[in-house]
């Protein structure tokens, strides 16, 4: 049985991280076991870092405020994450914009919280709810060198009619967590 090795990047609540973590870290897939061999945040106060810790995952913390521009940032971050052999790259919430330092050296998703391409880039929950469209949903992605850009892998939708925010957040999060770790799985056994 081979492994994969992911990484896990995060900046903030981490419930995705989470998730993943429960569902992926050292389970067996047919012919893979998965581990998660790295969580890296560039958020020291993030929540997400206790979450890991349950599980006995302890991220590294790399500040972008330590570094002059976005590429040194990347650059470390490209480091980090060659250095343990990951394969893949999994964005969770992930909170910096990326340079081609990164996207051309890092295979990665992304989970972005509407029906891209609509509501791309910052606050997409709250604009997608503010709407007037009748429907919302969640999609999965590569990451490219464009912001919620890449190849569409998954996507879900719903009927957003009569709903309140906080019954609307609650269910992006619900779909969020059922179909991030499929297509991630889905994506390893391409590899
Ligand atoms: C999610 O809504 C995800 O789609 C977006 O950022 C949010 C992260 O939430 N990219 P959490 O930190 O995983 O709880």
């Amino acid at each position: 049985m081979s492994v994969k090795k992911i990484a896990i990047l995060f900046s903030g609540e981490g419930s995705n991280l989470e998730n993943l973590i429960k569902k992926l870290h050292k389970k067996d897939f047919n012919d893979f076991t998965v581990e998660v061999a790295l969580a890296i945040t560039n958020n020291p106060n993030a929540n997400g870092i206790k979450r890991a810790l349950k599980f006995g995952i302890n991220p590294i913390i790399i500040d972008h405020r330590d570094f002059k521009t976005r590429e040194e940032f990347d650059k470390r971050v490209v480091l980090e994450i060659n250095k343990r052999g990951c394969v893949l790259s999994v964005l969770a919430g992930f909170m910096r914009i990326l340079t081609p330092i990164f996207t051309q050296n890092i295979k990665a998703l992304n989970i972005h919280p509407s029906i891209l391409p609509l509501f791309k880039g910052a606050n997409a929950i709250k604009r997608s709810f503010q709407s007037d469209m009748k429907v919302a949903g969640v999609t999965v992605h590569t990451v490219t060198d464009e912001l919620d850009g890449g190849e569409i892998l998954a996507q879900e939708c719903f009927n957003k009619e009569g709903m309140d925010f906080a019954s609307f957040e609650e269910k992006i999060h619900k779909i969020e967590h059922e179909i991030y770790p499929k297509t991630v799985i889905d994506f390893l056994k391409t590899l």
